[in-house]
């Protein structure tokens, strides 16, 4: 029973003046910066944007939460609010506000709710300086289509009010059940439900010997949503040393720093493994926690290496000890996932960027395991990617297979090849200019077939069309692909996801299964294709950047 209750709240219709214009289309969310959040209406107008367009709202039962970014409560009681104002049922909110995007995933399955709000601009910085983000996920539990995206983005082209229920916050410090007017909304732990599911997916007690012995762990939270997570999983339960979690309390501004699992944000654990001997594994996790980032000693996965990794040892997780439904990539990660699927005589699919279109093949039942060269990697048990999902797959498999991840990764690469591998990030450059160096490289496309790049002929170039095997649907513009004949790739893309500026992502490929070749350094092996590109894109020239700002 509720432990408390609001004398009956009144309804307000709020009438807004300037017209909500800039969500772009298409994206499962609205990711801005805080300042832009807290101008008037901005938040209420895109969540009563989502409240008329999400099914079943009227009566149903709707999961909030985030990753403690700074406005993550000021939103939650803004959320509740208007959800008690649009008719919901019970909306599932938890203490602190704290879900990582995983577990809301969860709860949103479990819990049999229409969706859920999730409050995060994943791995971009936080705080009053910083970005804030709004997510929008439907009853699967995965991002929402893109059929409701739009919905909602042409929802906010004439919205002009918007309601709320005048009501005093609801505590978040413990959990306990409320109502507001008729909606229940029901106050819990965040992290029980999901870490109950994992127990259900690994063999706990092999990993909680692993780390028993001597096999010294650290994981960096990041000042993340992930920290309350780790703490009570691999302190609590697995028994790891209380060290082995670093920046695990969640900050408003994670701490000024980035939470974004790669070697340039995530620079002191890199350190700490690539060139300490304290730990033999190491991992983070981004803002939201659903990327991850593995490290063994002297040793960083590449994203895409760990989804074939992960997928030609999954029988050793109990979960998927029965094999494999299939597998799925984005289109830019790399092949070495294919490589293993063929082996294993399973489905591989290629889709476009982005967790959505994970998540029919997920439905249907085509896929397992999928995965994102952008440090995403998940499977079937939600539907979005999951990081410490990823870190516990790596452990039970070393713990299977009692050796080091340089060891796993070498022997992967010996009896599969090497798809070697890197991504080149120019962040915050002039949006026309991004533009532009886009388009003259789509427009010289249709010319490149068999001209020649980095001593290559180039055998196809595209942009990458996608036709959904489940729904038929298409989606197009989704990167421009150069793919040469010896199977080498550059990919050119232009993010989503920034907030400032444009950012170019350029994905080089290039796949040896030559003994003496599987030990290059990436960026030496993939060197002629990154000369090749720079100059066929005219890169430096255009983004007036010298080098990436972050290279993977
Ligand atoms: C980036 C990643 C993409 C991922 C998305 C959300 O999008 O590249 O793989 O799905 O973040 O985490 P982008 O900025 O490239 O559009
Ligand atoms: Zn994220």
């Amino acid at each position: 029973m509720p432990t408390s209750a609001e004398s009956k709240p009144s309804i307000q219709t709020i009438a807004i003046n300037t017209p909500f214009t800039d969500q772009k289309p298409g994206t499962s969310g609205l990711r801005k910066s805080s300042k832009q959040f807290e101008s008037s209406h901005y938040l209420e107008s895109f969540i009563e944007a989502i409240l008329k367009t999400l099914t079943g709202v009227q009566g149903g039962t709707l999961i909030v939460g985030g990753d403690g970014r700074y406005g993550n409560n000021r939103a939650i009681d803004v959320i509740i609010r208007m959800a008690a104002a649009h008719g919901v049922r019970k909306l599932i909110t938890t203490t602190n506000g704290i879900l990582s995007t995983p577990a809301a995933s969860h709860l949103i399955r479990s819990r049999d709710a229409i969706g859920g709000i999730i409050l995060s601009a994943s791995h971009n910085s936080g705080g009053p300086d910083g970005d804030f983000g709004v997510k929008v996920n439907g009853s699967n539990g995965g991002p929402a289509s893109e059929s409701v995206t739009n919905e909602i983005f042409s929802y906010t082209q004439t919205l002009n009010q918007y309601k709320i229920v005048n009501a005093s916050a609801i505590s978040l410090t413990s959990p306990g059940q409320h109502l507001i007017g008729e909606m229940i909304v029901e106050v819990i732990d965040g992290i029980d439900d999901y870490l109950a599911l994992m127990q259900k997916i690994f063999d706990f007690e092999k990993i909680r010997g692993l780390l028993n012995k001597d096999f010294p762990i650290v994981f960096d939270a990041l000042h993340a949503v992930t920290g309350p997570y780790a703490r009570r999983l691999f302190i609590d339960i697995l028994n790891a040393p209380s060290g082995s979690v670093r920046n695990g309390i969640p900050l408003e501004d994670f701490g000024g720093g980035h939470p974004d699992p790669n070697l340039t944000y995530a620079s002191k654990l890199a350190d700490l493994l690539l060139n300490g001997k304290d730990y033999c594994f190491g991992a983070a996790c981004d803002g939201d926690g659903d990327r991850n980032m593995i490290l063994g000693q002297g040793c960083f996965v590449n994203p895409s290496d760990s989804l074939a990794v992960l997928t030609a040892n999954a029988h050793l997780v109990p979960a998927y000890a029965d094999g494999l439904l299939g597998v799925a990539r984005s289109m830019p990660t790399s092949s070495a996932v294919d490589a293993v699927a063929k082996d294993l005589g399973i489905d591989c699919f290629e889709t476009p960027t982005g967790w959505k279109f994970f998540g029919n093949l997920l439905d249907a039942n085509r896929i397992t395991l999928c995965g994102e060269e952008s440090f995403g990697t998940g499977s079937s048990h939600v539907r979005e990617k999951d990081g410490l999902w990823a870190v516990l797959c790596w452990l039970q498999i070393l713990a299977e297979r009692k050796c080091t991840v340089s060891e796993i990764m070498t022997n992967h690469w010996s009896r599969f090849g090497r798809h070697y591998y890197s991504r080149h990030d120019y962040e915050a450059i002039d949006a026309n200019a991004a533009q532009a160096l886009y388009s003259r490289i789509e427009t010289l496309l249709p010319r490149l077939k068999g001209e020649k790049l980095a001593g290559n002929t180039i055998k196809q170039a595209d942009n990458f069309c996608y036709q959904d095997p489940i729904d038929g649907s298409i989606t197009k513009n989704q990167g421009l692909r150069i793919l040469l004949e010896d199977t080498s790739r550059v990919i050119i893309r232009l993010s989503g996801t920034g907030t400032k500026g444009a950012t170019l992502r350029v994905y080089l490929e290039k796949y040896t299964n030559n003994k003496d070749e599987l030990s290059l350094d990436s960026q030496v092996a993939l060197k002629s294709l990154i000369k090749g590109i720079n100059v066929l894109g005219e890169i430096h020239e255009r983004t007036g950047m010298n080098q990436p700002t972050v290279i993977t």
